[in-house]
């Protein structure tokens, strides 16, 4: 097994493995230790069924539940209840699966449970020509990176993250009453690496808990420019068969656009975390090269 880093920030490419075969126990160890260095890990031409794919993500841990919206009656339905198919193709004139359409800002999945998913594969089926892309920045470097002051006024604070059923932008104000919330610490500490982590994006994070409305949206706007500069990302362009496994604690990602026109299909499964959340010290001052 061979590991080549994919950028300088975040994500690092698998060679040499068969994933259709069982991988041995020191195998498997090696992929978590590279996977929890890397963040994202990419294997190439590996045509996984759903079989070999629920095999390999049970490597990581326990298998998510997808919650999916009734309204939607799509092909991952008959995949059981942990495959969420993210795809824009239509039959009859309805999605077949989640999340169908153009770009998509930056997130990490399931913020808004107390227990969030700690990783998330995605098989790519059918990809467009151009776009779809997934964009991944590395949260541990954007941590480390912010100025003093910020992480002075952010230590020990809460964010809530805000579910809206197929939001892939913000659709102003959430409600309350309807929408699945949960408040979860801004600076979130691994439980395997014990690095910690900037733990709020763009897409699901609304508020800083216990600041002045206006002060909150300031710091999270500052929040969401800073996350997602250049030197902390890897873009993904996608080819089918690649899979790719993330690490949901320490990354946020973000789809690029592509044309209604052309087909996208990924089925994605999940991995539910072992340990709760827990908040991170503000991480001490990391020098940046200079682009
Ligand atoms: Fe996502």
């Amino acid at each position: 097994m061979e590991i080549v880093p994919l950028s300088e920030a975040i994500g690092a490419e698998i060679r040499g493995l068969d994933l259709r075969q069982p991988q041995d126990a020191a195998t498997v160890a090696a992929i978590n230790d590279a996977w929890h260095e890397h963040i994202v890990l990419l294997f190439r031409g590996q045509a996984l069924g759903l079989e070999e794919h629920t095999q390999f993500a049970g490597y990581f841990g326990e298998i998510g539940k997808h919650m999916r919206p009734k309204a939607i009656r799509n092909e991952a339905a008959e995949l059981g209840p942990n495959v969420m198919l993210v795809s824009n193709i239509r039959e009859n004139g309805k999605p077949i699966g989640s999340l169908p359409d153009g770009e998509m800002m930056f997130h990490s999945d399931t913020p808004y449970r107390e227990q969030p998913d700690k990783a998330t594969m995605l098989f790519a089926m059918e990809v467009p020509s151009v776009g779809g892309h997934t964009i991944f920045a590395n949260s541990y470097m954007a941590a480390e990176t912010l100025p003093e002051d910020v992480k002075r006024r952010l230590a020990g604070r809460k964010a809530v993250h805000v579910f809206e059923y197929g939001a892939v932008t913000k659709s102003g104000k959430f409600d309350r009453e309807s929408a699945p919330h949960f408040a979860q610490p801004v600076f979130r500490k691994h439980p395997v690496t014990g690095r910690t982590a900037l733990y709020v994006s763009e897409l699901m994070t609304e508020e800083i808990v216990g600041l002045p409305e206006a002060e909150s949206r300031e710091l999270l706007d500052f929040l969401f420019a800073h996350q997602s500069q250049a030197q902390f990302c890897y873009e993904h362009v996608w080819q089918p068969d690649d899979l790719l496994i993330w690490d949901n604690r320490c990354s946020i990602h973000a789809r690029t656009d592509f044309p209604s026109t052309e087909r996208r299909k990924l089925r994605r499964l999940t991995v539910i975390d072992e340990n709760p959340v827990m908040m991170g010290d503000p991480p001490g001052q990391t020098e940046v090269a200079a682009e």
